[in-house]
């Protein structure tokens, strides 16, 4: 009994120890005693505002965290405290030039622990020195004039995908279907795997890391978290294999140095004559294949999701297309040229990207103490910019809700407003790939097809991208050429 009794006690000093240790490293962190901070509140200790982060978006409205409290502390800047961090929310097109255009003087790029513990192996390969000078080289592959080569061979998956996922089907799913043309294209254009089974062979446990990037950091068996690293190494050791086998093809010239990314990131250096070694060229091409994949395909979903409810846009996109499919010799594949004439459907598209931003703003840590808005912004904050603080704004889009591509001609939105690629030096370097993809996507669809919504009130679900909850099931219709 008495034993019983050491061990309850034992136990009881140890959580009441534990507690006020997390209170009084919370409360640190919080830094709540400073003057001089920006408004807002930072709720329970480590929970902190959270719940009501993650829950508006769970019903749809990630952007009412925002509004809710640009109303009630400030419109510049309010402070919070989201997974476990405090926070400093910048908002509005100052905000967001702001803490873009300070990217390395006042701040860095910061992501949630989940996100670094999957993706170890940047520090683990090669110094932090070293990774930022390889991440300077991640644009170079996906400029525009890297990628024009690559818009047939996006037209050719396209194709595919079509006649092997939509044709002879009257109703499909559309965000599935999506996600599988991503990943297919991607694993073309980076890797020239083009082969179903081999894509599936990455894809599957893909999907599995996808789901458990963002999650509890609980490294346990069986959580999404242990699934995550356990298919982010399965994925590394599968890319390794596929470029080692590249080295040697390209060495006795069976591969072409131009076929896709793989080679090109085989074949370019630093500014010093550095190549990238392996772990780190299949790091790379993790981080795009995860930073391209649910953001494209939940861009292609709401864009059908849109063209759907709004016939007019979708005569308008389909007619567009249509000249450009009837310039065409039979078997002709898209170009780059055919690309700039679809201005109209980009339009469509950006005003998806504005109302259903895949990502709904991105985190970054304060390097030191700096003054914002008036307030003082402690070292080691966590500060966040949403899209949704411009995107869904009257001052920067008169007329919010209104879906109106026309806000895109002419010299389109002010800058800093229409920011779904986020800005500066870390703004997405797959923002011209993805315009490809998806536009190349536009292009196929209504081309084949025309389509209705089976379920009209579908809820959104945005966790922590936008989609529907039922994945977006639509009949499809005979085509009606404008
Ligand atoms: C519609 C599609 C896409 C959207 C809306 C999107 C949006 C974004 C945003 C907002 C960021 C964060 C910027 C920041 O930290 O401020 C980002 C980062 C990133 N994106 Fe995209 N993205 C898309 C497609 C792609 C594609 C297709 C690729 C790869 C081919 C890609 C690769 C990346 C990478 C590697 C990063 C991290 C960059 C870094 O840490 O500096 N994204 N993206």
């Amino acid at each position: 009994m008495e034993l019983f009794f050491l061990c309850g006690l034992t136990l009881f000093t140890l959580f009441v120890f534990f507690s006020l240790f997390s209170i009084f490293s919370y409360a640190c962190k919080t830094n709540a005693s400073q003057p001089n901070l920006p408004p807002g509140k930072t709720g329970l200790p480590y929970i902190g505002e959270s719940l009501e982060f993650l829950s508006t978006g769970r019903k749809g409205h990630p952007e009412k965290f925002i509004y809710d409290r640009m109303a009630k502390f400030s419109s510049q800047v309010f402070r919070t405290s989201i997974l476990g961090e405090a926070t400093a929310v910048f908002c509005g097109a100052a905000g967001n030039k702001f803490l873009f255009s300070n990217e390395n003087k006042l701040v860095t790029a910061w992501w949630p622990n989940s996100v670094n513990k999957v993706f170890p192996s940047s520090t683990q390969t090669s110094s932090k020195e070293e990774a930022k000078k390889m991440r300077k080289l991640l644009p170079n592959f996906l400029k525009p004039e890297a990628l024009q080569r690559y818009v047939g061979m996006m037209d050719t998956i396209a194709q595919r995908h079509f006649e092997s996922g939509w044709e002879g089907q009257q109703e499909v799913s559309v965000f599935p279907l999506a996600k599988n043309y991503t990943f297919w294209v991607a694993s073309k254009v980076f890797l020239s795997v083009e082969d179903p089974k081999h894509v599936a062979k990455l894809g599957d446990p893909f999907n599995v890391l996808a789901s458990g990037i963002i999650s509890i950091p609980i490294d346990l068996p069986g959580t999404p978290f242990n699934r995550a690293i356990k298919a982010s190494n399965l994925i590394r050791k599968e890319l390794t294999a596929i470029i080692k086998q590249r080295k040697i093809d390209l060495a006795e010239k069976k591969a072409s140095p131009t076929q896709d990314i793989l080679s090109h990131m085989l074949l370019t250096s630093d500014e010093n004559g550095r190549y990238m070694n392996e772990l780190d060229i299949a790091d790379k091409i993790l981080g795009l294949l995860i930073g391209g994949h649910d953001t494209a395909s939940a861009a292609i979903t709401f864009i059908v999701k849109y063209l759907a409810e709004l016939p007019e846009i979708y005569q308008k996109v389909q007619s567009e297309q249509m000249e450009i499919a009837k310039s065409k010799a039979p078997g002709e594949l898209l170009n780059w040229d055919d690309i700039q004439k679809m201005k109209y459907s980009w339009n469509v598209a950006c005003e998806v990207l504005r109302l259903a931003p895949p990502l709904q703003g991105a985190f970054r840590e304060a390097l030191n103490e700096f003054i914002y808005a008036g307030f003082n912004i402690p070292k080691g904050w966590k500060l966040y910019w949403s899209a949704n603080s411009t995107h869904r704004n009257p001052e920067c889009f008169p007329e919010p809700e209104k879906f109106d591509p026309s806000r895109f001609e002419g010299n389109g939105p002010a800058p800093y407003t229409f920011v779904p690629f986020g800005g500066g030096p870390r703004m997405c370097p797959g923002k011209e790939y993805a315009r490809l993809e998806i536009l190349v996507f536009m292009h196929n669809i209504v081309k084949r097809f025309n389509w209705e919504k089976l379920l009209p009130d579908e809820n959104i679900i945005v966790d922590p991208m936008p989609m529907p909850a039922k994945g977006l099931p639509v009949r499809l219709l005979p085509q009606t050429t404008a």
